[in-house]
């Protein structure tokens, strides 16, 4: 028996949509939503707060803000954000433990606004961070926006991938292989798998109209992860830093469009001096 809202969405083709311009329009409220309420969370962020407050936070914001949680009831899943410090790779559950000074946390939140996903991360810090951790994020950042840049009509999805393990295997840090980037749109995980660890020259064409996340982990240690008992965080095998980010983008006629920019700037929220 499907529910009303499987009734409504498209089903998953095994190819990758092409989206038309109201589709654009859907991802640039959506995109523009979750990011403004990444901004919110810049100053809240700091050493003795819990990720269970922040993603308070986030759930008030949203509803606030006429949107969905994407991943409340996502298979099982109950909070608005994932929040993963340290060595958790991703999927970190939202917990009364305060953050402390040195910490670092991605913060991923998924919206649903009119029917359309804005899915989006950054890395935030608590206080100062230690050397290694503040490069490990920046080259994650610097990974992303890199994969990113390769984004044009005619390249292949191998080249982001390409561009991101070039800039990791240059810094001697690895790729996480275990979770991918996703097509999205109506559908928050759609055709394709956007495989960060690809070669350039290989996987399908990039045309206009696709739209997916990019969204790297990059480990300081081995690639390697494991999924703790509560079935939902992954931690590097050897517990050494994990860092990612993540932006919703769509192909243009000439290049690519981020759906999830910053609109205060403030892309790298633990260089952001309040
Ligand atoms: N936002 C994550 C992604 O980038 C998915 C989180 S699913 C959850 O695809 F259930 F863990 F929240
Ligand atoms: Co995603
Ligand atoms: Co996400």
């Amino acid at each position: 028996m499907m529910n009303d809202t499987a009734l409504l969405l498209p089903m998953r083709t095994g190819e990758i949509r092409i989206h038309d311009a109201e589709g654009f329009e859907g991802m640039r409220k959506a995109g523009r939503l979750v990011a403004e309420c990444m901004d919110m969370l810049v100053p809240e962020v700091k050493p003795g707060v819990t990720t269970e407050h922040l993603d308070n936070l986030v759930r008030e914001y949203v509803l606030d803000h006429g949107a969905q949680s994407a991943t409340i009831g996502y298979r099982g899943y109950r909070h608005a954000t994932c929040i993963s410090v340290n060595h958790v790779i991703c999927h970190g559950i939202p917990s009364p433990k305060p953050l402390k000074e040195g910490d670092i946390a991605n913060i991923d939140i998924t919206v649903i606004i009119d029917g359309w996903h804005g899915d989006h991360s950054r890395m935030f810090g608590a206080g100062e961070l230690k050397r290694k951790a503040e490069r490990l994020v920046d080259v994650t950042y610097e990974a992303m926006m890199a994969g990113i840049a390769q984004i044009r009509p005619g390249r292949r999805f191998g080249d982001i991938g390409g561009a991101i393990s070039e800039i990791a295997h240059k810094n001697r840090m690895s790729v996480v292989e275990d979770f991918c980037g996703h097509g999205l749109g109506k559908l928050f995980h759609d055709e394709p798998n956007v495989v960060h660890s690809a070669a350039y020259n290989t996987g399908p064409e990039l045309k206009p109209g696709m739209f997916f996340t990019v969204e790297p982990m990059l480990n300081l240690g081995r690639k390697d992860a494991n999924i703790l008992p509560d079935g939902w965080t992954a931690v590097t095998r050897d517990r050494q830093l994990s860092a990612q980010y993540e932006h919703s983008v769509g192909v243009t006629e000439d290049g690519v469009e981020i759906f999830t920019t910053s609109p205060k700037g403030w892309h790298q929220p633990h260089k952001v001096k309040l």
